[in-house]
């Protein structure tokens, strides 16, 4: 299993005082030492967290294969052309979440999606689409020429929250989280089996698999024991504890976790 690291939060901390620390280049070598597969990072229409110049340097510097995540946005795509960096994973955007909230939409936005994925894979980067687990959006993403996708496991991590933890309802903007425990068991079961039905789909269509968002040192056991499943994207969890482990091994635990149970 090859984990993902999403550096965006360091960026997030940084922005909040705008003071230059910390840099989310600096976690480019923790990241590697600690098992880290690749580089993940947002590029934001609204610039919130990660710069241009952070995604150039980054771009640049990184010894991992980076992952760009960017909305399907004539000029955000053609900064993406312009850096090469060895993924864009296209997601959807708006300005006003706090972060990116359900999957794209593909019927709606399938001209521009297949034009700004032809323009990536013209200039050599590989194309993943950031979907809900739904069989139509496997099945269009293989269709407009997407190399892979990765689910959007937030709905999983949302029940999984509420189930687990004695965090406020309030805490979340997700209406089905309004739910007794029984109810809460099934949903994630099914969420799990949704995951799991679209990952084999996807696989067999011959799309590279990959699950992200909200995943923490708790809930990733049973997204990681998805076979079909090859890469997990993870940010904030692993930068929420790396204030008090230290970033090297935040990444290490985590790229341990993903990988047990696993050939
Ligand atoms: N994958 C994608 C496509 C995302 O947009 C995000 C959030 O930026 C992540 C993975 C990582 O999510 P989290 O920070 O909740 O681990």
């Amino acid at each position: 299993m090859k984990l993902g690291v999403n550096i965006d939060h360091i960026a997030v901390l940084r922005e909040a005082r705008r003071c230059g620390d910390p840099s989310p280049i600096d976690a480019l070598l923790p990241s590697m030492l600690g098992g880290a597969d690749q580089i993940t990072i947002h590029l934001r229409e609204d610039r919130r967290h990660i710069q241009d110049d952070d995604a150039k340097k980054i771009v640049e510097l990184s010894r991992l294969p980076v992952n760009i995540e960017c909305a399907v946005e004539s000029s955000i795509i053609d900064i993406i052309c312009d850096l090469r960096p060895q993924r864009a994973t296209l997601v959807p955007e708006k300005r006003k979440e706090v972060t990116t909230e359900g999957g794209l939409d593909l019927i709606r936005t399938s001209d521009a999606l297949k034009k700004a994925t032809r323009r990536l894979k013209e200039r050599g980067i590989a194309v993943s689409y950031f979907i809900d687990p739904c069989e139509e959006g496997v099945r269009l993403s293989k269709e407009y020429g997407a190399d892979m996708v990765e689910f959007h496991t937030g709905r999983y991590a949302n029940l999984y929250l509420m189930l687990y933890s004695n965090l406020s309802r309030t805490h979340h903007s997700v209406k089905e989280l309004d739910m007794d425990r029984t109810n809460l068991e099934v949903e994630i079961k099914k969420e799990l089996g949704k995951l799991s039905e679209c990952s084999k789909l996807a696989k067999s269509i011959g799309l590279d698999v990959a699950a992200g968002h909200g995943l923490n040192y708790q809930n990733v056991f049973d997204i990681a024991a998805i076979e079909e499943i090859e890469e997990l994207n993870i940010g904030q969890s692993i930068v929420a504890r790396s204030v008090f482990v230290g970033f090297e091994r935040a990444v290490r635990e985590m790229k341990e976790l993903v990988c047990k149970n696993r050939k």
